[in-house]
C-alpha cells in the first residue's frame, strides 16, 4: 500500500487547466482582504468575547485575542508560501498531498470539512438568534419551536435553515456576484465594529479593569472530560482566570480568526495568486487582530466582566449605558456580519470538496463545473444541505471548540509542509517565501498545540472519532478511487 504517494505540484496545476474542471480567476487582492476580514470578524467577536471574558479571562480577554492572533499570524506566513507556490483550489488539503502524500492529505481534507462545514453551522445558529432578537425589537416574536435544535427547547431552526439555503443559492450562481455582495456585507460590519469601538470609549470607566487579570479560581465544572487537556496532563486543579484563565481563553476565541485561510483555499481564484494571496491572508489578520483587541478592552471597559452578557455582548453593554438604540444598530450589524461568515465558509468548504473530487477521493461527478455559472455545483448544494440540516437539528454550542482542534489541527500540518517542500522541491518558484525557516514553523507547530492542549478532554475525543471516521472511508473509497493511484497502477503495467 502506498499511502505516501503525492501528487507533484506540477500536476497539481496541469489539473486547473483541464476545461471541464477550470474555475474562472475573478479575484483580486482587495477582493481577497474583504474575503478574508468578512469571514474573519463574526460570532467570534460578536458572541465568544462576553463569555470568555465572563468566565475565564476577565477584562484581559483582549491578551487572549492578541496572543490567538500571533499563532494565527505564525501559520499565516507559512500559509503563504504554500499558497504562492501551489495556487490551486483545496488549500492545506493541496498543499499536503503535493508534499507529505495522499493519505494526509486526505485527513487533512476531511479535517477542514470539520471547520468550514461545522463552522457553517455554528455561525448560522448564532445569526438565528440575533435574527430572532431583532424580530422582537420590532413586535415579531418567532415561537421557540421553530427557532432552537431539539434539547435547546425547539423543534428545528427554521432562521438557520433558511440562511444556509439562500447562502448556498448564492454560491451556485457565482463567485463574482457573491463577493461583491460580500463587499457591501463586509463593510457594513467594519463599520459596526468601529462604532463599537469610538463610541463604547466615551462609556468606558478605569475601575472595571481592576484586577485586570483576576486571581485564578477553581473551575465549577470540575475535572475530567470538560477539563483543559493541559491542566490535566500537568495535574493543575481545573482553574479558571489568571493566566491558565487566559490560555483556556485562547483556545476558544481562536474560533473569532478561523477564516483567513480560507483565503488560500481560492487562491485558484485569484488574478495573480503569487502577489495577492500573501497580502490577502496577512492583511485580513492584521486588521482583524487590531480592530478585536480594541473591541474587547473597550466592551471590558464598559461592563464589569462579571455583568457582561454571553449572548449578545455588545449590544448589551450598550443597553447597560443606556443606549438601545447604538445596540439595536448593533444587532442589525450583527445580523448582517454574520451572513457574510456562512457564506465564505461555505465557499471555502465547496472549493475544497471540490479538489477532493477532482483527485477521485470522493465521487468525480460532486467536482463538475456548471457550463454557465462556471461553479462547482453539486459539492456546493451537498455541503449546504449537511450544513442546513446541522444546523437546524443539533445544538452546536460545543461544537464550536470541535471547530477550533479541527482548524489548529490544519495548521500544524501546513507548518511541517512548509519545511518538507523547502526540502523536497527547492527549485520550485516562491513569490512569497516564509522569513526565518525553520524557526517560524517550528514556533507555529508549538504554538498550535499549545492551544490545542488547552482545549477540554471530551473535544479531543469528538475530534479523535472523526479523524477514526475519516480513514475508514479513504480506506474503503479514496484509496481505490485516487487519479493519483490509478496512473501509478497504469504505468506499473507497461
Ligand atoms: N471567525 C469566524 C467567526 O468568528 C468564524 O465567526
Amino acid at each position: 500500500m502506498n499511502l505516501l504517494r503525492t501528487k507533484s505540484v506540477e500536476q497539481s496545476i496541469r489539473d486547473t487547466e483541464e476545461p471541464a474542471h477550470r474555475l474562472r480567476r475573478a479575484l483580486s487582492a482587495l477582493d481577497l482582504t474583504v474575503f478574508g476580514v468578512g469571514v474573519i470578524i463574526g460570532t467570534g467577536i460578536f458572541v465568544l468575547t462576553g463569555q470568555v471574558a465572563r468566565e475565564k479571562a476577565g477584562p484581559a480577554v483582549a491578551l487572549s485575542f492578541i496572543l490567538a492572533a500571533v499563532v494565527c499570524g505564525l501559520a499565516a506566513l507559512c500559509y503563504a508560501e504554500f499558497a504562492s507556490t501551489v495556487p490551486v483550489a483545496g488549500s492545506a488539503y493541496t498543499f499536503s498531498y503535493a508534499t507529505i502524500g495522499e493519505f494526509p492529505a486526505w485527513i487533512i481534507g476531511w479535517d477542514l470539512i470539520l471547520e468550514m462545514a461545522l463552522g457553517a453551522a455554528v455561525v448560522s445558529v448564532g445569526w438565528s438568534g440575533y435574527f430572532a432578537s431583532l424580530l422582537d425589537d420590532i413586535g415579531v416574536t418567532i415561537p421557540a419551536s421553530l427557532a432552537a435544535p431539539p434539547g435547546e427547547g425547539g423543534t428545528v431552526n427554521v432562521p438557520a435553515i433558511a440562511l444556509v439555503v439562500a447562502v448556498t443559492a448564492l454560491l451556485v450562481l457565482g463567485v463574482k456576484i457573491s463577493s461583491r455582495v460580500n463587499a457591501v456585507v463586509v463593510a457594513i460590519k467594519v463599520a459596526i465594529v468601529l462604532l463599537v469601538i469610538f463610541a463604547g470609549l466615551f462609556f468606558v470607566k478605569g475601575a472595571n479593569y481592576e484586577p485586570y487579570i483576576p486571581p485564578s479560581k477553581p473551575a465549577e465544572e470540575g475535572s475530567g472530560l470538560t477539563a483543559p487537556l493541559m491542566q490535566e496532563l500537568f495535574g493543575f486543579t481545573p482553574a479558571n482566570f489568571g493566566w491558565l484563565g487566559i490560555f483556556a481563553a485562547i483556545a476558544i476565541v481562536f474560533f473569532a480568526y478561523i477564516g483567513f485561510d480560507i483565503v488560500a483555499t481560492a487562491s485558484e481564484e485569484a488574478r495573480n495568486p503569487q502577489r495577492d494571496i500573501p497580502i490577502g491572508l496577512i492583511g485580513s489578520l492584521v486588521i482583524t487582530a487590531v480592530l478585536y483587541a480594541a473591541v474587547s478592552t473597550v466592551v471590558a471597559g464598559m461592563q464589569h466582566y462579571t455583568e457582561l452578557s454571553t449572548a449578545a455582548p455588545l449590544a448589551d453593554a450598550f443597553k447597560s449605558v443606556g443606549h438601545p438604540v447604538f445596540a439595536t444598530i448593533i444587532d442589525i450589524g450583527a445580523v448582517i456580519g454574520l451572513t457574510s461568515v456562512v457564506l465564505i465558509l461555505l465557499l471555502g468548504q465547496s472549493r475544497i470538496f471540490f479538489a477532493m473530487g477532482r483527485d477521485g477521493l470522493m465521487p468525480p461527478w460532486l467536482s463538475a463545473v456548471h457550463p454557465r455559472y462556471g461553479t462547482p455545483y453539486r459539492s456546493t448544494i451537498l455541503m449546504g444541505a449537511v450544513v442546513a440540516i446541522l444546523a437546524g437539528f443539533i445544538p452546536l454550542a460545543k461544537l464550536a471548540e470541535l471547530v477550533n482542534i479541527g482548524t489548529l489541527f490544519a495548521f500544524l500540518v501546513v507548518s511541517v509542509a512548509v519545511v518538507v517542500l523547502r526540502r523536497t522541491r527547492p527549485d520550485l518558484p516562491r513569490a512569497f517565501r516564509t522569513p526565518w525557516v525553520p524557526a517560524v514553523p517550528i514556533l507555529s507547530v508549538l504554538g498550535c498545540l499549545f492551544v490545542m492542549i488547552n482545549l477540554p478532554v471530551d473535544t479531543w475525543l469528538r475530534f479523535l472519532a472523526w479523524m477514526a471516521i475519516g480513514t475508514v472511508i479513504y480506506g474503503f473509497y479514496g484509496y481505490r478511487h485516487s487519479r493519483v493511484g490509478r496512473a501509478e497502477d497504469v504505468s506499473a503495467k507497461y
